[in-house]
């Protein structure tokens, strides 16, 4: 077995985390690996904030915000949102952004960015990060795709929450791949 098969294995996502997260240069490799993601035409379709400290709070009153939108009013507790970007000491924002391109339809572009960021979760967890990828209605919803200053095609892939872990979460149930898998033709 391979150390990247190892790591890909016994990888999980962990939702409890704390200060510290990465320091610049693990934080710029992880991000390196992101952008290594499988890229039809090689089109960039991604790109990436990186929010830690008061940013944080700033997210946090962009995701309240969501409540009061009058073109799509989110019905969920204002308070929580405000908080939950405290839950890790640092959100990478992963954003898809298609370009128009003959041959690439968006999906293989929304592909190519869910790809690259589970790069950027491999890389940060192989460092000994905890990591975890979240997305909730606030991802879909326009006040939060504006606050964060996308542009009108593009969408959130996911915010990735980083930090160094308190609690590992329990082990989770992973299929087998005969469970998953099949021969074609039969
Ligand atoms: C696009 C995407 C969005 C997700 N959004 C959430 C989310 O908002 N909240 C959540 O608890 N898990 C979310 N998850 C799932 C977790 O990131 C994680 O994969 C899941 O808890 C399984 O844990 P594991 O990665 O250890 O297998 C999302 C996963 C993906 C791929």
């Amino acid at each position: 077995m391979t150390d990247l098969i190892n790591a890909i294995l016994n990888r999980a996502s962990q939702p409890r985390l704390t200060s510290p997260g990465p320091g610049r240069e693990l934080l710029n490799q992880a991000l390196a690996c992101a952008a290594r993601a499988p890229d039809h035409a090689l089109l960039r379709p991604w790109r990436f904030l990186v929010i830690e400290g008061e940013g944080l709070d700033a997210l946090g009153e962009v995701f309240a915000s969501a409540v009061d939108d009058p073109r799509e009013p989110l019905d969920a507790d204002r308070e929580k949102l405000r908080s939950m970007p405290r839950r890790a000491p640092m959100i990478i924002v992963g954003i898809c952004s298609p370009k128009a391109h003959p041959k690439v339809p968006e999906v293989e572009q929304v592909m190519s960015a869910a790809a690259g960021l589970g790069y950027l979760l491999l890389a940060l967890e192989s460092a000994g990060f905890g990591a975890m990828w979240r997305t909730g209605s606030v991802a879909h919803h326009p006040a939060v795709r504006e606050g964060l200053g996308l542009d009108a095609g593009e969408r959130i892939a996911g915010f990735i929450y980083v930090g160094s872990v308190t609690t590992p979460k329990p082990a989770v149930p992973r299929p087998r791949p005969d469970e998953l898998v099949s021969n074609w033709p039969a």
